[in-house]
């Protein structure tokens, strides 16, 4: 099969191009580079690299060709950079994904897995989130996220588009990029750590995550390509603990054997208190649950 995979170069991206090609696929990537990296995708004659937006429409239609499945990854995956700039969120959050849907109609395309966020469930105090509970999107990511997975809906609906959105809550792993203060936090406390700086903690550090490994966040979207009762649905992609940003820190310094000691600084705008999944809906729908438990996700992740 060929797959187009955007943001392939990316940390989730790059992560579904090693397995499909390991799988025996061939894989295409649609990446503008803006925080993908060159060194993220495989080296192998199975792929195809286009340097390309997909909020153009004429770039994704020549990616679309020949294409039998998508894995749609390619984001402004930072929060606070979308509240910063709503107007870049929507062109490649939101029209970004109507671009690939338009184009994978037309092209006769099979399904299309589309990364949504937990993003989309805001601050409404109802804890574990499940897909069928109110969302209320409280940031311009949010916003985005959420009309597209409406988008992918619609396309299920009104034209047979097989569509699946995975409601991805915090995902960590090798490859995810430190360098911004907008990156992931796991990646930006090792990478502190490692570098002998001190971790910024912002707000009280009471906030909670539910935070889950890569590897799992592949099979998920694997099985929801495959999945018969998956399309028109939506699945959130998570573990469903539950561990706050203090807990996160003190178990990164004692993994590294690092006093915990953060500055704290005024919680960020748009920040969610907590967030976590019920994930009884990918059990059921995509006979998927997580393996890699939070710890030993860490081990790996500090090994890579
Ligand atoms: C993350 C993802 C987003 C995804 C969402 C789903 C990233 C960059 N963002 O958003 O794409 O859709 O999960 O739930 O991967 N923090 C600190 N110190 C730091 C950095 C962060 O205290 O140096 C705090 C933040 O204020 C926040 C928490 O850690 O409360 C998590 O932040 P972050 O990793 O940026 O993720 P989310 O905003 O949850």
């Amino acid at each position: 099969m060929r797959y187009l995979v955007t943001g392939g170069a990316g940390f989730i991206g790059s992560h579904i191009t090693e397995r499909l090609l390991a799988d025996g696929h061939q894989v295409r990537i649609l990446d503008n580079f803006s925080t993908g990296k060159h060194e993220n995708i495989p080296d192998s004659a199975d792929v195809e690299v286009i340097a390309g937006d997909v909020g153009d429409y004429d770039t994704v239609c020549a990616a679309m060709a020949q294409v039998d499945m998508v894995f749609h990854e390619a984001a402004i995956a930072s929060v606070p950079e979308t509240v910063g700039n709503p107007l870049a969120s929507e062109r490649v959050n939101y029209r970004g994904t109507v671009n690939i849907l338009e184009a994978a109609r037309h092209a006769g395309v099979q399904r299309v897995m589309f990364a949504c966020s937990a993003a989309v469930y805001g601050d409404l105090p109802e804890l574990p989130k499940r897909e069928d509970m109110p969302v209320k999107p409280m940031t311009p990511y949010a916003i985005d996220k959420l009309a597209s997975e409406h988008a992918c809906q619609a396309y299920y609906h009104l034209y047979g588009l097989e569509t699946v959105s995975l409601r991805y809550f915090n995902v960590f792993g090798p490859r995810q990029d430190p360098s911004s203060p907008y990156s992931g936090v796991i990646s930006i406390f090792s990478d502190f750590l490692n570098h002998g700086k001190q971790p910024t903690i912002y707000g009280d550090g009471e906030q909670t995550r539910d935070f889950v490994y890569v590897a799992d966040v592949v099979e998920a979207n694997i099985r929801a390509s495959t999945a018969s009762e998956a399309p028109g649905r939506s699945f959130n992609v998570a573990t469903g603990g539950t561990l706050s940003i203090n807990e996160l820190l003190k178990t990164i310094c004692d993994i590294k054997g690092q006093p915990f000691s953060p500055q704290y600084k005024p919680g960020r705008d748009g920040d969610i208190k907590h967030s976590r999944a019920d994930i009884s809906a990918a059990r059921e729908y995509l006979g998927w649950q997580p393996t890699v438990a939070f710890e030993d996700g860490l081990l790996k992740l500090f090994e890579a």
